[in-house]
């Protein structure tokens, strides 16, 4: 599903990753967890070419991404970004969009889905991230839970192979984070691919099937949760998984 060869990022003369390679099979749920400036977000935003790179190899979803800000051409773009889904720490709703048009927007304007099609198709993924109820509110009307589901809802209705979320709880208070792990947990559970920036110990330990520890631009550690927890080789991950021994 993900295949990454010797990717290498810099900023002007500082290196962001060096030299990254790494796998991720159908259904995995990665954990990516590691100190602030890491490199995890680069990361994730060069899976799905938000940022372009300077060496190496990404092949993701049957896509195949090359170095260089031409690394794909604008319509592999677009049809990557429907088959590889983000989900950021802010939400990014638009304000003057109740959460169905929110939700029907790409699928309308992008893969050309008819109105009604769209419409009823969002109300399904409203009702499975727990909002079947809530279609016309608009964000302002909704706590940040609720619309981080909404945003959830949003990317699913591209109908993704792959979601890639970049710390979708730091913004949350605790029970609204119990609401959208429930909803990743659900995710999980129905064989979504899934590639999780988080502090959040719970992912990490109980929805991942992978966790990946990302120090200084490399990957310093990859295992199972169990092994990272009983037998953590990194000081990184003896600090994140200390607290759930
Ligand atoms: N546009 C940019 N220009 C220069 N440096 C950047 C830019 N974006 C990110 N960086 C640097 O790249 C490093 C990794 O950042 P980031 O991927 O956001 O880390 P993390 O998500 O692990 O906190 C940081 O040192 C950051 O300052
Ligand atoms: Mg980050």
């Amino acid at each position: 599903m993900i295949n990454v060869r010797t990717l290498c990022k810099r900023h002007g003369a500082r290196t962001i990753l060096a030299d990254v390679t790494a796998t991720v099979a159908k259904g995995e749920i990665v954990a990516i967890v590691g100190p602030s400036g890491g490199g995890k977000s680069t990361l994730l935003r060069c899976l799905n070419h938000l940022e372009w790179f300077d060496a190496g190899l990404i092949e993701i979803a049957g896509f195949t991404l090359r170095p260089g800000p031409a690394g794909a051409d604008p319509t592999t773009l677009s049809r990557l970004r429907t088959k590889v889904g983000m989900v950021f720490q802010q939400w990014n709703l638009f304000p003057h969009l109740t959460a169905l048009a929110n939700i029907t927007l790409a699928p309308r304007v992008v893969r050309g889905v008819a109105a009604p099609v769209a419409a009823d198709e969002a109300r399904a993924l409203l009702a499975r991230v727990g909002l079947g109820d809530r279609a016309g509110a608009y964000p302002h009307e909704l706590s940040g839970g609720q619309q981080q589901r909404v945003a959830i809802a949003r990317a699913l209705a591209q109908a993704p192979e792959v979601l890639l979320f970049d710390e979708p709880t730091s913004a949350l208070d605790p029970e609204m984070t119990d609401e959208v792990v429930a909803v990743m947990r659900d995710l999980a559970a129905a064989g979504m691919t899934m590639l999780v920036v988080t502090h959040e110990m719970r992912v990490a330990t109980e929805l991942a099937t992978r966790v990946w520890v990302i120090d200084r631009g490399t990957i310093v550690e990859d295992g199972p949760p169990a092994t990272l927890v009983s037998a953590p080789q990194s000081q990184v991950a003896r600090d994140y998984f200390g607290r759930a021994r």
